[in-house]
């Protein structure tokens, strides 16, 4: 459907808390419904990584904005996958390391960044349809969309997923951080239905969010092209 240069673009919003299954449950929704997955939080991620490779504190706001007026963030796809390089560099798996997990919230914190990334999220609609997973992308990024899933687990089984991919990080102190600021907190966005994942297989999730977004108008022949992998 996204490659059909008749048929309107649009965006699927993504929401949820630290590993709360949104990047899974959005990987396999853009691979079942064709479209390209944006993973907004690599953007933040991305500039984490450039402001402490430059030793910039990154409760500085005004030196991590001096940064991002020196350095170009390019954001494309690779096949169905979003990209982002800092100066054509892709930090790959260092956007993953403990500093990351523990320095992100503070630099998504500062409005300038989101300003930025939010406008570089927002072009990928100039040329194909998305499946964009964050935490303000239904509220703030793209609040006009009717498609809208805010993704929540309980809190031990969030921990207990970042545990089992050997990930150092402190999911309720980064939630907390990211609900609590003044900038487009994480929130349940207008119009979002909630769809707990703490007890549904990768299968069965994918399934209830393909119903959902089906009731909030997803055009049936995309969502009739789910087939659950025996
Ligand atoms: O989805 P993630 O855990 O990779 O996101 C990393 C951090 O980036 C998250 O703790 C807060 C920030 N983020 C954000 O503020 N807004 C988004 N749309 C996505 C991520």
């Amino acid at each position: 459907m996204s490659a059909n240069p008749t048929t309107p673009r649009f965006a699927i919003a993504i929401d949820g808390p630290a590993a709360s299954g949104k990047s899974t449950l959005a990987r396999e929704l853009a691979k079942r419904l064709g479209l390209v997955m944006v993973n907004s939080g690599a953007m933040y991620r991305a500039v984490t990584w450039q402001a402490l490779q430059e030793n910039i504190d990154p409760l500085d706001s005004d030196a991590v904005i001096a940064m991002l007026d020196r350095v170009h963030i390019h954001c494309g796809e690779i096949g169905m996958t979003s990209t982002c390089t800092i100066d054509g560099i892709d930090p790959g798996e260092a956007l993953r390391s403990e500093a990351i997990n523990a320095n992100v919230s503070a630099i998504s914190a500062i409005p300038e960044v989101r300003n930025r990334l939010v406008n570089l999220q927002r072009d990928y609609l100039d040329h194909t349809s998305i499946i964009m997973e964050g935490r303000d992308i239904g509220s703030v990024v793209f609040p006009d969309t009717p498609f809208k899933i805010y993704i929540d687990a309980d809190e031990e089984v969030r921990a207990a997923r970042r545990a089992h991919v050997g990930e150092v990080d402190s999911v309720s102190k980064r939630d907390a951080a990211d609900s609590e600021r003044i900038t487009a907190p994480l929130k349940i966005a207008d119009g979002a239905v909630v769809l707990d994942t703490s007890h549904h297989s990768i299968e069965s999730g994918v399934a209830a969010a393909i119903e959902i977004l089906k009731q909030q108008g997803l055009p049936v022949e995309m969502a009739g092209s789910y087939h659950p992998e025996t």
